[in-house]
């Protein structure tokens, strides 16, 4: 009799995170635009956020994240088959990560490296393409960071140094104005990465079960960049700085109702493809962009609160890193237990939406 098919499942074997040390609270935000700690709590519920220092880009943070992934896994660099690295805020235009990691972390010369965007939905897109490629039997062992720097976007010459210590002034009546007109967005975001290593796995209890990815694209203004690519020419102009066209434009009312639809509908989806109920589901790892949407999401679900963990508070939102910190965080913390199953979901500009289940 033939023996039966090998099943081959892919798991998390470690994370880690890349946090940097800057941490700015409401009322620092408060000091150069017209806001208040208020406000942001009641609207968002951010509390904090980091800032990454000077010079430290999401190649960096991401960096960080994947020494403490590789650790917790007990891997060396050399055992590691392929990266992949999600971002939008990439430290080059071109190259991507990707390759930047490569040579600052030390991995093998040749070792492949994949580059992918896809915003906040950035790390779920990644855990679906890490489980497609072990699975497909290509590569046992991946890297997968999701890391985001969102202070570059942000008017540094009007007082925003006085958030990270250095400097000590107070803004002038132009400098707030700017601030102001970009406030829905600033108070919302921080700087952070999460890493995860995913390794090939023949125990058929634990690992990925099944992810379902969605992208809409008919509205791309809800949430993007106007200026700055290359459908101009020259692909940046002053012009197109003056009016300060490289800082992202937001529909805020927008997102928030699409993330509140789309979300539970693709968890019910992956529930359904998976042949599970929805009150199956141990935790709900959702984006971290906003605490009324999560709690949001959770309802829809009909998840009771302790099955949806947050941790928006302290980080903002830091877009490809929100998910995999949250893991680590409730590995850490022991909410993640074995035998559990978790749902990751996320949605962001694009719009690109979805979920994926995993059982620890
Ligand atoms: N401080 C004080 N007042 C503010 C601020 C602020 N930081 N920001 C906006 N306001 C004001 C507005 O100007 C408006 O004033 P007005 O009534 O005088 O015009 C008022 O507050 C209400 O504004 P709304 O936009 O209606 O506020 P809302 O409750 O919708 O909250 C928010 C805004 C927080 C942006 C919310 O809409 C949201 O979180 N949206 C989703 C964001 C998101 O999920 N982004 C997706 C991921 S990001 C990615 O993919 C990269």
């Amino acid at each position: 009799m033939m023996p039966p098919p090998r099943v081959m499942k892919s798991v998390i074997t470690g994370s880690g995170i890349g946090i940097p040390k800057n941490i700015v609270r409401n009322e620092a935000l408060a000091r150069i635009m017209d806001t208040s700690d208020e406000w942001i709590r009641t609207r968002s519920g951010v509390e904090e956020r980091r800032y990454a220092d000077p010079g430290q880009g999401s190649a960096e943070l991401g960096a960080m994240a994947a020494e403490e992934a590789l650790q917790a896994a007990g891997r060396s660099k050399e055992e590691i088959d392929v990266v992949i690295f999600a971002t939008m805020t990439p430290n080059f235009y071109f190259p991507g990560n990707g390759p930047v990691l490569q040579a600052k972390m030390g991995f093998a010369e040749s070792m492949p490296t994949f580059d992918i965007r896809q915003q906040c939905s950035g790390f779920l897109y990644g855990l679906d393409l890490a489980d497609s490629l072990i699975r497909s039997g290509k590569y046992r062992r991946l890297l997968l960071i999701g890391a985001d720097v969102h202070t570059p976007f942000i008017p540094w010459q009007c007082g925003w140094d006085t958030t990270i210590g250095l400097e000590d002034r107070e803004v002038t009546a132009a400098e707030r104005e700017i601030n102001t007109s970009i406030r829905d967005r600033t108070v919302l975001f921080g700087d952070g990465a999460g890493a995860m290593v995913i390794e090939a796995s023949e125990n058929a209890e634990r690992g990925f079960v099944e992810a379902k990815l969605f992208t809409d694209g008919s509205n791309i203004e809800a949430l993007y960049v106007p200026g700055v690519g290359f459908r101009h020419r020259p692909y940046v102009t002053k012009e197109q700085v003056d009016k300060r066209e490289p800082i992202p434009v937001m529909e805020g009312r927008e997102v928030f109702k699409q993330a509140v639809s789309r979300m539970p509908q693709s968890v019910r989806a992956v529930c359904a493809a998976a042949g599970v109920a929805v009150s199956d589901i141990d935790l709900l790892l959702i984006h971290q962009a906003n605490l009324r949407i999560v709690e949001g999401v959770g309802k829809a679900l009909g998840l009771p609160a302790e099955k949806v963990p947050h941790n928006i508070e302290r980080y903002g939102n830091t877009t490809a890193g929100t998910l995999p910190i949250l893991y680590h965080e409730c590995v850490r913390d022991g909410r993640i237990k074995p035998g559990m199953l978790l749902c990751f979901t996320a949605l962001g500009s694009g719009l690109h939406w979805g979920a994926a289940l995993y059982r620890t």
